[in-house]
């Protein structure tokens, strides 16, 4: 095998031999112009998603109004089947939704916040988003505890427990947190909801595609995705899936006719569905629909095992070359704690972030956490050391200034 002694790791060539994920490389046409290094926001876009979108266009063009009976009304669930595995859940167990926060807003309005049974426990490296909703429920008489982050980069298990009693409602967590990666424990804490009567809605975001997840061991009651980020599924197809156990029981306030037993009976009143399309509401998103199937069908063909193991080797291998440039790190050292990303604090890491872009190097940058940089199972070894090398010779020659002024909404 060969090694580089100056660092004293597995030079690229050493896992790239034996990496049989780098096959799908050709599958994706932006990594031939660009070191992309940016899933844990948007995947890169698979090529077959052209051939797909077109098929919904010939379906619309050739089939009019008749594609709804051949297909279109039904996606959400068959997709909901294809999505299934990757989360351990069974057929007919999940529906697509159109994003992670209605997902949310679609089960907590199924839910009630009685005195004495009214908290909704959380914690401060929770997605905004969500943490915006859940602060919304106070208004339905929630009170919200948010479990505090004593480092920025983890939550303490203990803590989180700590907070679950017999007051508790709701517990609502990420499953791996955005800005550092850090993978919550999630069992014990659903043992200890589950022990109090409280649900778990945990938010697998940042999980599904990139970590090996089993709803059912995890001892879950709902589990949230989206195909944006490490599925490579683009926009506007998100996932719910509710553990029939309890599904029943949730009647949500935001419903629509596709949760109507007869929806095409037109009845007044709402007859909800038993199954997995009580937790529907209106038309779905078909267009986004299909740009989501091939991702989620390349995700299959690679395999998040064998997707995980790459993503432990490469997330090392970037700390490893941040500790050497003496960079700090907002990432769990622990690897069985640790996602798809690694998030490196430099000074003005913004405008680095900016630098790196116009370098073809994708990444992000979040305030309080620092560059992210996100490798996924398409990624070369070198590119990782390309990326790190180049934050340092952009904070070595300052040419980050150019990108003082450019501040912008979206990174
Ligand atoms: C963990 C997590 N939850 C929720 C969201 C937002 O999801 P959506 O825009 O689909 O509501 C994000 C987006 O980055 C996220 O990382």
């Amino acid at each position: 095998m060969m090694r580089d002694e100056r660092r004293g790791a597995e030079t690229p060539r050493d896992y790239e031999s034996s990496d049989p994920l780098l096959a799908f490389r050709d599958r994706f046409p932006i990594l031939e112009q660009t070191n992309y290094l940016i899933s844990n926001s948007l995947g890169a876009v698979p090529a077959s998603v052209a051939a797909s979108l077109q098929s919904y266009y010939e379906t619309w063009a050739t089939r009019g109004v008749r594609a709804w009976e051949e297909g279109w009304w039904t996606l959400v669930a068959d997709l909901g089947d294809l999505l299934a595995p990757l989360i351990g859940a069974g057929p007919g167990e999940v529906v697509f939704q159109p994003n992670v926060t209605i997902s949310h807003a679609v089960v907590l309005g199924a839910l009630d916040f009685p005195p004495g049974r009214n908290r909704i426990v959380t914690d401060a490296m929770h997605f905004p988003s969500i943490l915006y909703l859940l602060q919304e429920k106070s208004r339905d008489g929630a009170e919200v505890v948010i479990v505090p982050s004593r480092d920025g980069i983890t939550v303490d298990t203990g803590r989180v427990i700590e907070a679950i009693d017999e007051r508790t409602a709701v517990v609502c967590l990420s499953h791996v947190l955005f800005r550092s990666a850090y993978i919550h424990e999630i069992a014990p804490i659903a043992a200890r909801a589950r022990e109090f009567g409280a649900i778990t809605i945990i938010d697998g975001y940042q999980a599904v595609g990139t970590i090996p997840v089993d709803v059912r061991a995890l001892g879950v009651d709902i589990y949230i995705g989206g195909c944006l980020k490490w599925l490579c599924g683009g926009p506007g197809a998100a996932f719910l899936w509710a553990d029939p156990e309890i599904r029943g029981r949730l009647n949500p306030r935001l419903t629509g006719w596709m949760a109507h037993q007869e929806p095409f009976a037109f009845q007044p009143r709402l007859e909800r569905r038993d199954d997995a399309w009580r937790l529907l509401h209106g038309t779905p998103s078909i267009p986004a629909l299909y740009a989501a199937r091939p991702g989620l069908e390349i995700i299959r063909e690679a395999g998040v095992d064998a997707i995980r193991a790459k993503s432990l080797h490469q997330t090392d291998r970037l700390l490893q070359r941040a500790d050497e440039l003496g960079h700090r790190c907002t990432t769990p050292r622990d690897p069985d704690r640790r996602g798809g990303t690694v998030a490196i604090d430099v000074p003005n890491g913004y405008e680095v972030a900016r630098s790196l872009k116009a370098r073809e190097i994708l990444c992000d940058y979040r305030p309080r956490s620092g560059i992210r940089l996100s490798p996924h199972f398409y990624n070369r070894d070198d590119e990782l050391d390309q990326a790190v090398e180049a934050i340092g010779e952009i904070l070595a020659s300052g040419c980050w200034r150019e990108h003082a002024a450019t501040r912008t909404t979206v990174t």
